[in-house]
Parts: structure tokens; C-alpha cells; sequence
């Protein structure tokens, strides 16, 4: 079911084109956008939840034009988090950055802090409700970050590279944040730069350059066409180069994947 279309969409900071004629459409999958910096992928996301205008074309959020719509409006439906956590948290105290979200929305202080506790728990983070962000480390930041965005609970999610900075138990964390959004229907798009998390993480692949479409299809389908890898300036998730390097029949986008491949090749 398509829950994001742009039509012909153009775009310009005030110079060149970003994106010019550009169209897609996102549906429930969970959607990685990947490609090489200054590809146009956190231009892309400021457009879809209005933070950034079309200059020509229009975009459909759930069948609904966003055009003419305030970003306060697009915020009860489109969470965005952004790619740097300065440039979006901006409280003091980080229950009151993660309340903030809920309580625009209209929800009573202790719906919001509900909401807020919740999400902060998926991170672990309830024991420090009381601290100011500034004061945590970038990784946290943007846990932070994350969570004020989930504790709004709109129907489409965007994350603008999540992964930045996160160890192992991050990077758990926010796979079943991931997943959970996707069983309770929720639209996930993530842009991000950590090949192997895309390969498990992903069921579409979409490659930008230059605010063009190179590629879109599964991780197993990007990640075989090694001239569009070549040509965005990506690298193939470890476990697929490895499973090559080995000469396996195909790509490993997984341990799972590996191990069955690996018994087919002894
Ligand atoms: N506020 C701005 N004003 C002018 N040009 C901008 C602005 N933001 C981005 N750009 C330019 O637009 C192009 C696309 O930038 P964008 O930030 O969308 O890329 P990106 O794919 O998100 O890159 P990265 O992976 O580095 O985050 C780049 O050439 C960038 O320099
Ligand atoms: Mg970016």
C-alpha cells in the first residue's frame, strides 16, 4: 500500500537542482535510503515531513497533498529524527525533550510522559529522565533523539542515520525499535551509511546519487549490482564481501544467509 508518493518533484537550495523531475513512491516495507554524501537523502526527508518545500511537483503523505501544510501539522503523521541530534534536541532536561513531541500533539502531561518513558526505555535510558542531553555522549544524543520522535507515535517514521555512533547494543536496540514499528504497522525510511545494518535490517534498498534513483529493489538485489555500488561509491555489507571473497553462488546478507550458502559450497 503506497503511503508516501512524490510526483515530479524539484528542488534547489537556491542554485543547482537537488532533485529534479523526481518521483517514488514509499510503501509499509521498511526502506533504506543509501548513497554517498551530499547524494540528497536528509533533502529528501526535510521534504517529506515539510521542513523543505518543492519547488515544483507535489507529495502525497497517505493519499493527503502536503502542499500548503504547516510542519506542525505533517509532524502528527511524519516523525523525523534528524541526522545530527544538536540540531534538533533544544530542552534542558531530557524527559522534557521527549515529552515535548506528545505534548504538541495535544496529549496531557501524563499521557506525554508515558509516551516519553516508553521510549526512553526501548534505549535503556530511564535512568537518566533527570539529565540534560548535553551532557551525555553523541551516541546517547541521538538515542535521545530517536526517542523523542517515537514517543509521538506517527504513522511514518524517518531516522536520518541512526546507527551514527552506536556500539553493539545500540545497534540491537534499534533493530527491534525498527521492527517493532514495522509490526504495529508503522512505515519505516532510514538513511544510513552502515552497509551491514541495512543488509539485516532492510526489505527495500533505494540508491541515490546526485538526486537521481541508481537502484531500488531488496538488499540482495542492490547489493549484487556491483557497477551501481561502484558508481554511488558504496561498499558491500562485510558478510556479502566475504561470501564473494569465498566465490559462494550468490550473496550472504546475513550469518543465516552464510552458513546455508557455505554448506552448499563444501
Ligand atoms: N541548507 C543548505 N543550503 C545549501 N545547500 C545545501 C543545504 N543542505 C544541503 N545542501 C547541499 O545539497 C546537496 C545534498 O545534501 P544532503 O544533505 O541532502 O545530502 P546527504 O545525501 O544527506 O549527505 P550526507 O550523507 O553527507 O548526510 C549537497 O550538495 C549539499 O551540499
Ligand atoms: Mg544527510
Amino acid at each position: 500500500m503506497t503511503k508516501i508518493e512524490i510526483k515530479n518533484l524539484t528542488f534547489n537550495y537556491d542554485g543547482e537542482n537537488i532533485f529534479k523531475d523526481f518521483s517514488l513512491t514509499i510503501d509499509e516495507r521498511k526502506t533504506a535510503i543509501i548513497g554517498q554524501n551530499g547524494a540528497g537523502k536528509t533533502t529528501l526527508m526535510k521534504l517529506l515531513n515539510g521542513l523543505l518545500k518543492p519547488s515544483e511537483g507535489e507529495i502525497f503523505i497517505n493519499g493527503e497533498s502536503s502542499d500548503g501544510r504547516e510542519v506542525t501539522d505533517l509532524a502528527k503523521t511524519v516523525g523525523y529524527v534528524f541526522q545530527n541530534p544538536n540540531d534538533q534536541i533544544f530542552k534542558s532536561r531530557i524527559i522534557d525533550e521527549v515529552m515535548y513531541g506528545p505534548l504538541n500533539l495535544g496529549e496531557t502531561a501524563v499521557e506525554a510522559e508515558k509516551a516519553a518513558r516508553q521510549a526512553l526505555e526501548k534505549f535503556d535510558q530511564l535512568g537518566l529522565v533527570e539529565e540534560n542531553p548535553y551532557d551525555l555522549s553523541l551516541a546517547e544524543r541521538k538515542q535521545i533523539a530517536i526517542a523523542s520522535v517515537l514517543a509521538m507515535e506517527t504513522e511514518i517514521v524517518i531516522f536520518d542515520e541512526p546507527t551514527i555512533g552506536q556500539d553493539f547494543k545500540g545497534k540491537q536496540q534499534l533493530r527491534s525499535v525498527i521492527e517493532d514499528l514495522r509490526q504495529t504497522g508503522k512505515t519505516v525510511i532510514s538513511i544510513l551509511h552502515d552497509m551491514d545494518f541495512v543488509a539485516e535490517n532492510f526489505e527495500r534498498v533505494i540508491v541515490l546519487k546526485e538526486g537521481q534513483i541508481l537502484a531500488d529493489g531488496t538488499a540482495g538485489e542492490v547489493f549484487s549490482q556491483e557497477d551501481v555500488l561502484r558508481e554511488a561509491g558504496l561498499e558491500l555489507p562485510h558478510i556479502a564481501e566475504l561470501s564473494k571473497v569465498l566465490g559462494f553462488p550468490s550473496l550472504a546478507l546475513n550469518i543465516a544467509d552464510f552458513l546455508e550458502l557455505a554448506k552448499q559450497t563444501k
